[in-house]
């Protein structure tokens, strides 16, 4: 009876290993792909040890890629990608977001552009909205070019001048943020019905400690539930602007409303979809400009050289971004903001802005897909159905194959001298660029952010020049956000006479 019993728990035993040790660890063909760690077939322990508190593990995942390529396991179901096979595979190959997603990013119990899970209502929703924030659309609406120039001359110029006036101090992080929050809102609500972040900052602050409460989940029912009601509040106030506004139209939402009234959405449901369609466009805006802007300030600030070259280029557009304040004559100068395609076409104003979207990418993360039920193959990978995949922006830009010392800040790499390896080298570097992310799920708002940093980078540094009083904490986080770890920036600002 003894051996019986022996012979049938050993028997159990060995099933057992094969199945949950041996199959997936050694024999199967998800096996094969190379592992960050060895214990990462059989347990997400490792992996887990490497992200406390929230943390991506980005430097460690970069070290995997150097020592495995292109492709790396990291857990019994989650895998990082690196290469334009892997991103072609993964994001253009119709593979859906995580459920994380869904539980993150929904607002008012209704789903959004980040938050939709499933490919077609999320690309039903897109096609509605998408034309408003295309390339040609942000170069040629009025309504853009009408609140740039309020939130430009009326707010930000007299708040940087009134710094100039005392000690020329200015906190360049909470400017960021401030002008990521004004512009959004003004394109989604029109200025009237945007915020004014740039001079309440009591305002800025409040809406600021409940937008990172709900994030961190902390007191998230009330902070959520004050925000909430707030940004239904500006649509309210949106849906009473007219076509004939003399300042600007809510662009956004006027588009969205206007799409979703025609659609199968029951009318009782449309005025949550659009405000949490809207919420999740602030959101997105936020963090990402602040990221942007504080580094291109932060880098800039240090190189007295690189911002008097970026100054003589911005000076020389036909229509420069002259502030009439700076003449140090005191008369007035015609309050104009330069064509939006000749801004565009700077070489040195583009080479800065891709090289710190490059090194500081604001969404380091990686972003995460998930594999269809009946698998796929990836990198000549055979992957099964429901395992995580993600890529990171930040991994695919420290390639030293494609971005030769690529840890190093150097924008001339993104400048072409015209011969046929500088162009065949810049197209590369440009396949590999993937701060917005790539396919059917790509930053919508990639050609606006665009605009609006050239623009307020031309408007700083056309008139002032920029150094650096503190900075402390300023590497980036490895978060899904890389804001500076410090939340700190603190510039002088110089006035820059025009002829200098
Ligand atoms: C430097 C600025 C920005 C960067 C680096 C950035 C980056 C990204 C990335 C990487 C994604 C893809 C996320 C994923 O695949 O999971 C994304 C999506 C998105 N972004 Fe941006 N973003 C920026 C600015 C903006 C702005 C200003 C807006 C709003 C006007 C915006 C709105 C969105 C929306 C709505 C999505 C979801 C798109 C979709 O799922 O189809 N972003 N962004």
């Amino acid at each position: 009876m003894l051996p019986l019993v022996l012979i049938s728990a050993v028997a159990l035993f060995t099933a057992l290993c094969y199945k949950y040790i041996i199959y997936p660890g050694f024999i199967s063909p998800f096996s094969k792909v190379p592992k960050a760690h060895f214990s990462v077939p059989l347990t997400s322990l490792w992996i887990k040890w490497k992200r406390p508190e929230g943390t991506n593990a980005i430097p460690t995942l970069l070290e995997a890629h150097r020592k495995h390529g292109p492709i790396v396991r990291l857990s019994p179901d989650e895998l990082s990608v690196a290469s334009l096979d892997g991103l072609r595979q993964v994001y253009t190959g119709g593979f859906e977001k995580s459920q994380e997603y869904a539980d993150e990013f929904i607002n008012y119990g209704t789903p959004n552009l980040v938050s939709m899970v499933q490919n077609r209502p999320h690309s039903i929703q897109k096609r509605m909205i998408s034309h408003v924030y295309s390339k040609s659309s942000i170069h040629n609406s009025v309504d853009l070019q009408t609140l740039s120039k309020i939130l430009l001359f009326e707010r930000m110029f007299p708040a940087l001048q009134s710094a100039v006036q005392g000690d020329k101090i200015v906190d360049a992080y909470g400017l960021s943020q401030a002008l990521g929050v004004d512009f959004v809102t003004a394109f989604l609500f029109g200025i009237d019905n945007g915020t004014d972040y740039i001079r309440d900052i009591v305002a800025r602050r409040k809406f600021m400690t409940n937008y990172w409460a709900k994030k961190d989940g902390v007191d998230t029912e009330r902070t959520t539930e004050e925000l909430e009601a707030y940004v239904l509040s500006l649509c309210h106030a949106a849906e009473t602007v007219s076509e004939q506004s003399p300042t600007s139209r809510p662009v956004v939402h006027a588009q969205l409303s206007s799409q979703l009234s025609k659609s199968a959405v029951p009318p009782q449901q449309r005025d949550l979809a659009v405000a949490s369609e809207m919420m999740d466009h602030i959101s997105a805006s936020i963090d990402t400009t602040t990221v942007t802007m504080t580094y291109i300030e932060w880098e800039l600030s240090q190189n007295l050289g690189l911002q008097s070259a970026l100054r003589k280029e911005l000076r020389s557009l036909p229509s420069p971004l002259l502030h009439s304040l700076n003449s140090g004559k005191g008369e007035q100068i015609e309050q104009k903001l330069p064509d939006p395609k000749e801004l565009d076409a700077l070489p040195l104003l583009n080479a800065v802005l891709k090289e710190v979207l490059r090194v500081y990418p604001p969404s380091a993360a990686l972003l995460d897909r998930v594999t269809p039920p009946g698998g796929a193959v990836i990198e000549g990978y055979d992957i099964p159905g429901g395992i995580t995949v993600g890529t990171s922006a930040k991994i695919m830009h420290l390639n030293e194959k494609v971005f030769s010392n690529a840890e190093s800040f150097k924008p001339e790499r993104w400048l072409s001298d015209g011969s046929e390896q500088s162009v065949n080298r810049i197209k590369q570097m440009n396949r590999w660029f993937w701060s917005f992310g790539s396919g059917g799920r790509m930053c919508i708002g990639n050609h606006f952010a665009i605009h609006m940093l050239k623009t307020i980078v031309a408007a700083i540094y056309t008139n002032y020049e920029t150094t650096i009083v503190a900075d402390e904490g300023i590497e980036p986080e490895d978060a899904f956000v890389a804001l500076p770890v410090g939340r700190k920036l603190v510039l002088k600002l110089n006035p820059v006479d025009e002829g200098t």
